[in-house]
């Protein structure tokens, strides 16, 4: 029960704000994909409206601890103050004369950005004085960087031992909405999990099994699951020092009555390229020399009916090699059948965001979370320091 924005009066107060403005850029520095900017949105509009001084700050990329042009908040600035209607001033640096000079000179409903604060090699140390020269810039604190909240830094952690210290509404959605599917889920409740490495979602597994009906497993991380099964795999990704554990799933699953779904058919191909000939073949009967990129047309059937029938639904890790036109099918037929389920649908972080983004589904989704790392770490049920750290209700 931690305190939001709306539980303390920030009229006339500066408050600074973080933000996960981590946007993806391309060559020409133009942002690719705006959810981040978009989900921080709310948040300072409120502020504005509440006629709060809004002094905003992010990281982009990793820059370790050095003023790097390259990973100026610029390109956001210009795009927030598109969107804001208004012009958001930007500082030429994070805790200097010009963050200090634009904070005390910010009017009431005005708008500031700080430069990358990855640029202080203090910010990922968590160190208390650069924490604290952050803080003096403010008021009052809010943290709206659910996409960071994993991350124990001086920005999103330790700036909240010196001001009162509240959440966002994008904090405050990601958290309400995932953590209603993982705690009070409308059943039947199916998580899908896909993408290459078992051992990258072990922690979510373990959690998920305790609370689903039905766990369906694509990507490679399947492959493992096959070698636990006895299965030949070929040169599918497998990693062998996941076959115990994935054994120890596949009875808990069962001891729990739980439904858990492998591929029954794949996608092979002789080589991990955008233009290998594939083929399909069933679970068993992978071929030497022959690697599983893409689940088949039978386990598209197969997951899409379970995925049907489910009211609540996690989907976190592709299906198969979605950046290869040739194995994006099962991804795509996949998000399809997401899309189609009238229950809670929500789209965990990384690529099957991009999945869904890219076949234009993200609006038939209940929510598609603005974090990776982050919501793994949620999915798995830890506690996120970002969130930790602010102030009890
Ligand atoms: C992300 O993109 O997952 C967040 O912005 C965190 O970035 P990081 O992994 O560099 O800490």
């Amino acid at each position: 029960m931690k305190k939001s924005v709306k539980d303390i009066d920030v009229t006339g107060k500066k408050v600074l704000v973080r933000c996960d403005f981590n946007v993806p850029l391309n060559e020409k520095k133009e942002i690719t994909n705006e959810n981040r900017i978009d989900g921080a949105l709310e948040t300072i509009n409120y502020l504005i409206e509440q006629n709060a001084k809004v002094i905003l700050c992010s990281h982009l990329g990793r820059p370790k601890g050095e003023f790097n042009m390259k990973y100026s908040l610029e390109p956001v600035v210009k795009r927030l103050s598109e969107k804001l209607g208004k012009e958001v001033y930007m500082a030429k640096d994070v805790i200097g004369e010009s963050a200090k000079a634009l904070a005390s000179g910010l009017k009431d409903g005005e708008v500031m950005l700080l430069e990358n604060v990855r640029f202080h090699i203090e910010e990922e140390k968590n160190n208390p004085e650069f924490a604290k020269a952050l803080a003096s810039l403010a008021d009052i604190y809010v943290n709206d960087a659910f996409g960071t909240a994993h991350r124990a830094h001086a920005s999103t952690a330790g700036v909240a031992d010196y001001l009162p210290a509240v959440f966002g509404f994008l904090i405050q959605k990601e958290i309400e909405i995932m953590g209603e599917a993982l705690v009070n889920p409308i059943r039947p409740f199916t998580a899908i999990l896909g993408g290459a490495k078992v051992s990258d979602k072990i922690g979510v597994i373990e959690n998920l099994i305790e609370k689903v009906d039905s766990l369906i497993v694509g990507g490679g991380m399947a492959y493992t699951f096959y070698k636990a099964r006895g299965y030949n795999v070929g040169t599918s990704i497998c990693e062998d020092d996941k076959i115990e554990l994935a054994k120890s799933l596949i009875e808990k699953a069962k001891d729990k009555g739980i439904k858990l779904l492998l591929p029954v058919d794949n996608v092979v191909a002789t080589e991990f390229s955008a233009d290998s000939e594939g083929k399909t073949v069933t679970a068993d009967s992978i071929p030497d020399g022959w690697m599983g990129l893409d689940i088949g047309e039978e386990t598209v059937k197969l997951f899409s009916e379970e995925i049907a029938k489910s009211k609540t639904i996690i989907w976190n890790g592709p299906m198969g090699v979605f950046e290869f036109e040739r194995f994006a099918n099962g991804t795509k037929q996949i998000a399809e059948a997401v899309a189609n389920v009238t229950g809670i649908t929500i789209i965990g972080g990384g690529d099957s965001v991009a999945a869904v983004e890219q076949l234009g589904l993200s609006s038939q989704m209940t929510h598609i979370s603005t974090g990776g790392g982050a919501s793994l770490e949620f999915l798995e049920g830890k506690q996120l320091p970002g969130i930790a750290c602010l102030d009890e209700k």
